[in-house]
């Protein structure tokens, strides 16, 4: 029987894996030089981690989480997002004792059980990262401001910025007042969640995908209209830190996040070119979660990013060019162990050599030296060994060049080349 990828789920192979490897390096240089250090968490936690954090009324915690009983019978989950898990190690190993700012990222698979479709998968890779343990909003302007300099520098143009604020404890009360006269006089025309949503959150009705929901709600009061005076001092200051820093970006009133853990600033980053699953990086504050954790009071951001969104947009930006620096083609014996030599020779500088071991002939080697995309080819033969001397030629633009057969050599032009 052939087995098959479970629904949602997809295995990432060459040559894609090039561009994964581009941004996750492009994003770790950028983290580097923002302070940011990596950390790596279990993919699963505890199921009380999310249910808390996230909120029993989102979508991921009511319907999206893959929580089963492990054989010691504990509810355990695979980690839906990132955020949580990271709160949970951050109050666990007291890193709250270091001095603010404490700068983190992560990277890896998130497991959702939502309905698959084109650029939304249950298991899907994210990029995250997290600063903690500072209030002022220069700290949310520089996250933003860094997480546009990693999509612009791995080659992403034309992205939407959109920021608002989601207001704290203080605003709230009077917000969920007004929204709940808005929506109250049409309620019954609203899915089921929605109705029951209505009594235990009605904020999250905002992120309901029911289609007749997305248009009744039309219209509502956006928290931005009910900040209390620090959140609005907040969010006129993050304002006025983008625009210093020139970080493209509009406010959208309408913004709402999946999450029940957001205070302040929330943020996302979308595109055109991937239909309704537009969201490629997403974010904002949690202020309370620290301290929700049993950690001492202390403010944090972050966003993450979606691998699974990120890449098909680069497709068609950038070039992914995967093929060895150098082809051996033996044409005997004697020379195939000559090249099975230099080849190593060759690796060990750190170049990506590959030789040709079952000899055929001339002209199937350099097929295949096109099909590998080789960007140099040698030709070994007895001439080549006798005299010791060997031609590099090139595959890109067929340039000839002469060198002795001497790793160092041949490693000279080939970097020459690269
Ligand atoms: P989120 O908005 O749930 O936030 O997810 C962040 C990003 O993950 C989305 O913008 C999207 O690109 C990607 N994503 C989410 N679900 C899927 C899916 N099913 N398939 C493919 N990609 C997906 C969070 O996860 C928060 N933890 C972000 C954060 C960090 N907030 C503060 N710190």
């Amino acid at each position: 029987m052939k087995h098959k990828t479970l629904k949602g789920l997809q295995d990432i192979l060459p040559p894609d894996i090039s561009i994964w490897h581009h941004i996750e390096k492009t994003a770790a240089n950028i983290f580097k030089s923002y302070g940011y250090h990596e950390i790596r968490l279990p993919i699963m936690e505890s199921t009380e981690v999310f249910k808390r954090s996230i909120g029993e009324t989102s979508d991921i915690v009511e319907k999206e989480m893959y929580t089963f009983q492990d054989k010691g019978g504990r509810s355990v989950t695979l980690r839906p997002e990132g955020t949580a898990s990271f709160v949970r190690a951050y109050v666990e190993h007291h890193l709250h004792n270091n001095p603010p700012p404490q700068k983190y990222y992560y990277t890896g698979p998130m497991f959702r059980y939502e309905r698959p479709q084109a650029f939304r998968y249950r298991q899907f890779y994210q990029i995250g990262a997290e600063a903690m343990g500072i209030e002022d909003p220069k700290l949310d302007a520089e996250i933003i401001s860094m997480l546009s300099r990693i999509l612009d520098s791995i080659g992403l143009k034309g992205l939407n910025f959109e920021i608002t604020s989601i207001g704290c404890k203080e605003c709230r009360p009077d917000h969920k007042i007004a929204l709940k006269n808005f929506l109250g006089s049409k309620l019954d025309a609203f899915c089921s969640d929605c109705r029951r949503r209505y009594d235990t959150n009605p904020l999250r009705i905002l992120d309901c995908k029911v289609p007749a929901c997305i248009e009744l709600r039309k219209g509502s009061p956006p928290v931005l209209d009910y900040l209390c005076k620090e959140c609005k001092d907040h969010f006129d200051s993050l304002n006025k830190y983008l625009k210093l820093l020139k970080v493209p970006y509009r406010v959208n009133p309408n913004l709402v996040r999946g999450l029940d853990y957001y205070t302040k600033t929330a943020f996302e980053v979308s595109s055109e070119n991937l239909g309704s699953q537009s969201a490629v990086a997403a974010g904002g504050r949690y202020d309370s979660m620290v301290k929700e954790f049993g950690g001492p009071p202390t403010p944090g951001i972050g966003f993450a990013m979606g691998m699974e969104r990120v890449i098909p947009l680069l497709k068609d930006v950038i070039e992914i060019s995967d093929g060895p620096e150098l082809l051996i083609c033996p044409l005997d014996n004697a020379a195939s162990e000559k090249g099975l030599h230099l080849a190593e020779l060759l690796r060990a500088k750190g170049l990506w050599v590959e030789i040709n071991h079952e000899i055929t002939s001339l002209k199937s080697q350099m097929r295949k030296a096109n099909r590998i995309s080789a960007k140099n080819v040698i030709v070994l033969g007895d001439d080549e060994i006798n005299s010791h001397k060997i031609v590099v030629k090139s595959m890109i633009d067929k340039v000839e060049k002469e060198s002795k057969l001497d790793a160092d050599q041949i490693a000279a032009i080939l970097q020459q080349r690269s």
